[in-house]
C-alpha cells in the first residue's frame, strides 16, 4: 500500500500536512528544495508600509524556545514585487500572510496581494502588535466587520492566525461566523528575557514573542479544545522541534501543522517530519484520516 499524505485544509488540497510558518523562510529566498516538499509555505507577514523592524538585539535563544522582537520587518505590499521572483520558485501551495494596522488597511493589503495573482490563500495575522491603532484588535464588532469585508474581497481561502493572548473561544466564534476557512493556533506568546549580570533587558524592545518547545503543551491544549467545540479546520503552530510533534498535533485534531522556529534550528525539519509521518502510518497500518482527531 502506498502511503498517502494528501490532505485538505481550508479548502486547499495539500500534498502533505506539513507547512512552514510565517516569518521563518522570508519569501522563499533560500532552501527552496525543502520548501517545495512541504504541503504549503506561509510567507513573511506583509504590512501596508515597508517596515525595517525593531532595534537589535532582537532575538534571544533558550534551550526551551526563543524570544524574538523582529518587528514585522518586510518590504511593504507595493514593494513585494521585488520578491516575486523568489515566491515563483516555490511550487507548492503559497500562502501570503498579511497584517493591517487598521481594519480598512487590512482590506487594502488583501486587494493588493490579489493583484499579484500568485497566492493560493491568505493567512490573516490577527496578532496586532500596535493596539493603539488596531481598533479591530479590541473591538469585536469591528473585528467581525473587517473579517466580513476581507471575506468579500477574495474567493481564495482565508485563514485566521490567532494570538493566544485573547479570549480565544470568543475570537474563534467570530472567525467561524464570518466564513473564514481555517484557524492557525497560534502566533507567539509575549515574553521578557533578563540579563541578570548586566542588569538589563536582553531585547532592545524589552518584550518579544516567545516560541518553540516551551509553548507546545499550551498550544496542544487549545488545538484539542477548539477542535472539540468548533466546526472549523485547525492548523496547529507551536513548538514543533521533532517529527513526532507533528503526529501529536494531528492526533489532537489539527488538519495540518506549521513549523516555526524549529526551522531555524534545523532547516531540514519539514522533510524529516514528512518522512517520519509516512513511516509511522506505514508501520501502524493507518491512513492520515484515521489519526487526525483520533484522541477524543
Ligand atoms: C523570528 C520569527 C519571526 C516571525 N515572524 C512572523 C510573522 O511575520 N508573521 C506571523 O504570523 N508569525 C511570525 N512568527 C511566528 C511563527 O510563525 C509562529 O507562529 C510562532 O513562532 C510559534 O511557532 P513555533 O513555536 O513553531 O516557532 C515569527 C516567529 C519567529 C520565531
Amino acid at each position: 500500500m502506498v502511503t498517502c499524505l494528501k490532505t485538505s485544509v481550508a479548502k486547499l488540497n495539500l500534498e502533505n500536512p506539513v507547512i512552514v510558518a510565517s516569518g521563518v523562510c522570508g519569501f522563499g529566498e533560500e532552501n527552496v528544495g525543502v520548501l517545495n516538499k512541504c504541503g504549503a509555505v506561509v510567507f513573511k507577514t506583509v504590512t501596508f508600509e515597508p517596515r525595517s523592524g525593531n532595534p537589535t538585539p532582537r532575538v534571544v535563544d533558550f534551550s526551551y524556545g526563543m524570544l524574538n522582537s523582529i518587528g514585522l520587518e518586510n518590504p511593504g505590499v507595493e514593494n513585494l514585487i521585488e520578491k516575486i521572483k523568489y515566491i515563483k520558485r516555490v511550487k507548492t501551495i503559497k500562502i501570503a500572510s498579511l497584517l493591517g494596522y487598521t481594519d480598512e488597511e487590512f482590506v487594502v493589503i488583501l486587494k493588493k496581494l490579489e493583484e499579484y495573482k500568485i497566492f493560493d490563500a491568505y493567512e490573516l495575522n490577527l496578532s496586532c502588535p500596535n493596539v493603539e491603532k488596531g481598533r479591530w484588535f479590541y473591538d469585536k464588532k469591528i473585528l467581525a466587520i473587517m473579517l466580513r469585508n476581507l471575506r468579500e474581497a477574495t474567493k481564495k481561502p482565508l485563514i485566521a492566525k490567532l494570538t493566544p493572548e485573547i479570549d480565544i473561544e470568543v475570537w474563534v466564534k467570530i472567525v467561524v461566523d464570518c466564513g473564514i476557512d481555517a484557524v492557525t493556533l497560534f502566533n507567539t506568546y509575549t515574553g521578557i528575557a533578563v540579563d541578570y549580570e548586566k542588569r538589563k533587558f536582553r531585547l532592545a524592545n524589552k518584550y518579544g514573542g516567545y516560541s518553540g518547545p516551551g509553548i507546545k503543551p499550551l498550544v496542544q491544549r487549545w488545538v484539542y479544545d477548539i477542535g472539540k467545540n468548533f466546526n472549523i479546520d485547525i492548523i496547529a503552530c507551536g513548538g514543533v522541534l521533532f517529527p513526532r510533534d507533528v503526529i501529536e498535533y494531528l492526533l489532537l485534531g489539527a488538519k495540518a501543522v506549521q513549523i516555526g522556529s524549529g526551522y531555524f534550528r534545523n532547516p531540514q525539519l519539514p522533510v524529516e517530519c514528512i518522512k517520519f509521518l509516512t513511516n509511522y502510518l506505514k508501520k501502524e497500518k493507518l491512513t492520515l484520516d484515521q489519526i487526525v482527531g483520533a484522541l477524543k
